[in-house]
């Protein structure tokens, strides 16, 4: 036994001083390099353009792409967004690396948000799996496809948590809550880097977006967030800290301002707590056009000051806004920036091409024939068909309605968004190709047996004319045309399955609304049917959390499907037809209408809280007279085709740690698969505290009648919060421990705890 753990540990060494020996190898290096570079060269670095002529062509003559190309020749540009394929990444990483004076490659980078070309369910969609594994793999899965194209580096994952469904690109996050998100930051940070920067399997990472841009004011995009410390440090920042400690290769900033503070030019975000607190050795990325926009936000008198601003508070690379390459070197040559701080953001740029394998290979991404053969294939499919099923979440299934029988006789499939194969692909889609999806009129058919009949009707129409990444959406006058066949067609099915929510270019950049209800006559449409059929099973496809209380009072069984990808409609018949059992888990709240956002489940008591006095008619409490102040679907929620039962909270206090013990019991007569989740609340802080705060989840699977025991182990870590003066804290006190299915349904004890 001791030898073994002396073989083990001399391993441990020799494996951490040949990755220490690597990094000072790549510092030497990085240093001679940089020791041989011109003023413009260094600033060459921080400037990235969008790729924006096809580069396995001539460079169009206009003024810009001949000046674009010939900086990118001259040494005069470090990275480049939107240039594609292998051979266009390969004759562009050419004109870097045989014409400049070092050859130094260029960082090639691309906004693969939810896969490259075999789409993923969006990000929203994958948190709901609550699975770290699957979401790894999927992330692994992009990273392939992304590298095998050429393209190193992606600009995700979004870990903004937010709390406000208008805002658009709730979708591209993990939801309301920091601790769900951090374990998602992690899943994807992982999945795209791997264990090592240099596989030419994998891409660097892109943590953004620094931070606050999901407080967004009223939930509308690129606004103003004016956030507490408290919420900074307890809520906005921890998915980002956990980003760092997974290795997060670069950051980008954000659109917003923060407390008057454009987050660009905010050096205590990302010099003080990012690059200083932190320790965060790669480098930051502006947003698009971001520096630029100091001068909108009214905080940059002209361009150069703008780059100064900027480049002064951290920000190393400018995405598009082309200030760097016009004015650093003169800040720098007149002194008003120091040139060890551009020599700081050089060596962090350097050093993530090295850790590329670039300066070893600078075509090692790009490879026509892995560019072929590995993306977008059967196998692709199959992996983004498992995560897709997993991020289903079965929010309502009344008297068992589901899951249906392949051999049902009859089966209606309504609704425009049921014969979509563009939908279900969701916005910011990559190289997917359009209409590319297996719709759920598809994945029906695929599924049930040969003697069942399936007919479709679209019912309504909720958009029309072009719909695309930069546009905004037209919606249709849908004049209920297609009523009277969807009735008919579901009067004489044995079951209805209708989807209904929105179309894919309603959530993402830009894309806030300030009504979440479904748009157009769907809602409509659904009551008509209901009065025709009961068997209405209601398939949701969404990219934030909507307002459907009549939905979930009036359908028998909902299940939320997200855009849920390439393979969506064979990953929610999997689900429909109970060859998967759903396992997924809201991470977000459902509310009852628009008045109730921002919302989220770990709100504060306040002095007031709703009590026994509400029932009592008095209003002077903190509640709204017409709906609840919890959600429709709360935070966690998700049911199974199995049953689970909690039984035995049992809480073993020592100074500063409490075990946690639960048994779930699987009541039913199908294996299932259960995410226990552990909600804590601190009774009396310095600070209030939230009324419940997730901080462990585990998942299981469970055969019919098997019961476990699970347990956590909870410290100070779980149990402290950042105070007022950004220091995390740990008091002594009374805690209650929630364990359950959700964070609306749990056990609880309580106790007293001692750090
Ligand atoms: C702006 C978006 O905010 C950001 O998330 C994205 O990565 C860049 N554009 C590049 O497309």
């Amino acid at each position: 036994m001791k030898y073994r753990l002396l073989v083990g540990a001399l391993m441990i060494t020799s494996a951490l001083s040949s990755q220490q020996l690597k990094t000072a190898q790549i510092t030497q290096k990085v240093d001679s390099l940089l020791s041989l570079m011109t003023l413009a060269e260094k600033v060459g670095q921080t400037n990235m353009y969008n790729g924006t002529w096809e580069f396995t062509g001539p460079v169009p003559k206009d003024g810009n792409n001949q000046l674009k190309a010939d900086n990118i020749s001259n040494g005069y540009v470090g990275g480049m967004l939107n240039v594609l394929t292998a051979d266009g990444t390969r004759e562009a990483q050419k004109m870097a690396v045989e014409n400049s004076r070092l050859g130094i490659p260029l960082i090639f980078g691309y906004d693969v948000i939810h896969g490259y070309k075999t789409m993923l369910p969006v990000p929203i969609g994958q948190s709901s799996s609550w699975d770290y594994e699957g979401v790894r793999q999927g992330a692994a899965l992009a990273a392939r496809e992304t590298a095998a194209s050429g393209v190193h580096w992606t600009f995700s994952p979004m870990i903004d948590v937010s709390h406000d469904a208008r805002w658009g690109r709730i979708m591209e996050g993990a939801g309301e809550d920091p601790y769900l998100s951090s374990v998602m930051a992690r899943a994807w940070i992982k999945g795209y880097q791997g264990d090592d920067l240099s596989d030419p399997t994998t891409i660097a990472a892109c943590a953004k977006h620094f931070a606050g841009y999901a407080f967004a004011e009223a939930g509308r995009d690129y606004n103003t967030a004016d956030v507490s410390r408290q919420t900074l440090y307890n809520v906005i920042l921890p998915p980002f800290k956990a980003a760092v400690e997974a290795g997060a290769a670069t950051f980008m900033n954000a659109f917003n301002d923060v407390g008057g503070v454009p987050a660009t030019a905010d050096s205590y975000l990302q010099r003080d707590i990012l690059k200083g607190k932190w320790g965060f050795d790669g480098f930051m990325v502006s947003d698009w056009g971001s520096i630029g926009e100091l001068l909108t936000h009214g905080v940059a008198r002209d361009s150069a000051h703008a780059g100064l601003l900027a480049f002064s508070a951290g920000s190393d690379m400018d995405m598009e806004a082309r200030i760097y390459e016009y004015y650093l070197q003169g800040l720098v040559e007149k002194g008003a920036i120091d040139e060890a701080l551009l020599d700081d953001a050089v060596r962090r740029i350097l050093t993530i091409k090295y850790q590329l394998g670039l300066f070893d290979d600078p075509y090692r991404y790009s490879d026509t024939s892995r560019e072929k053969n590995e993306v977008y294939n059967d196998q692709t499919k199959a992996i983004a068909r498992d995560v897709a099923r997993k991020s289903m979440v079965l929010l309502k299934n009344q008297g068992d309605l589901l899951p249906l029988d392949p051999n049902v006789k009859s089966i209606a499939v309504i609704g425009q968004l049921a014969g979509s194969k563009d939908i279900p692909l969701g916005n910011w889609r990559a190289q997917a190709v359009p209409n590319s999806a297996v719709s759920l009129e598809e994945g029906i058919r695929n599924a049930v047996s040969r003697k069942t009949k399936v007919t479709f009707a679209q019912g309504y129409t909720i958009t029309e004319g072009r719909r695309d990444f930069v546009h905004e959406l037209k919606w249709a006058n849908d004049t209920g045309e297609g009523f009277a066949e969807a009735i008919e067609v579901a009067k004489s099915a044995e079951v209805v399955v209708m989807a209904v929510g929105e179309d894919c270019y309603q959530t993402g950049e830009g894309r806030s609304q300030s009504d979440i209800r479904l748009v157009g006559r769907q809602l409509e449409l659904f009551q008509e049917i209901t009065k025709v059929n009961s068997n209405v099973v209601v398939v949701l496809m969404n990219g934030r959390p909507l307002a459907i209380p009549e939905l979930a009072e009036q359908a028998p069984a909902i299940l939320e499907t997200w855009f849920a990808g390439s393979e969506a409609g064979n990953a929610t018949a999997d689900v429909l037809f109970g060859k998967y059992n759903p396992s997924g888990k809201l991470p977000v709240t459902f509310p009852h209408n628009v008045g109730q956002e921002p919302l989220h489940y770990d709100r504060k008591n306040t002095g007031r809280p709703v009590t026994n006095a509400f029932d009592n008619g008095l209003v002077f409490w903190s509640h709204y007279t017409d709906v609840p102040n919890e959600g429709v679907f709360p935070f966690g929620h998700g049911l199974s085709y199995a049953s689970f039962s909690y039984s035995d909270l049992m809480l073993k206090t020592s100074r500063g740690v409490v075990e946690v013990s639960v048994n779930v019991t699987n009541t039913s007569e199908i294996t299932g698969k259960e995410t226990v989740q552990v909600y804590i609340r601190d009774r009396v802080a310095s600070l209030a505290q939230p009324i419940k705060k997730l901080v462990d989840f585990k998942q299981l699977s469970l055969k019919p009648g098997e019961s476990r025991e699970v347990t956590f182990t909870l410290n100070g870590e779980d149990l402290g919060f950042y105070d007022n003066t950004n220091e995390f804290i740990v008091e002594d006190g009374l805690f209650d421990i929630m364990v359950g299915t959700s964070s609306e349904s749990y056990l609880k004890q309580s106790t007293d705890l001692t750090f």
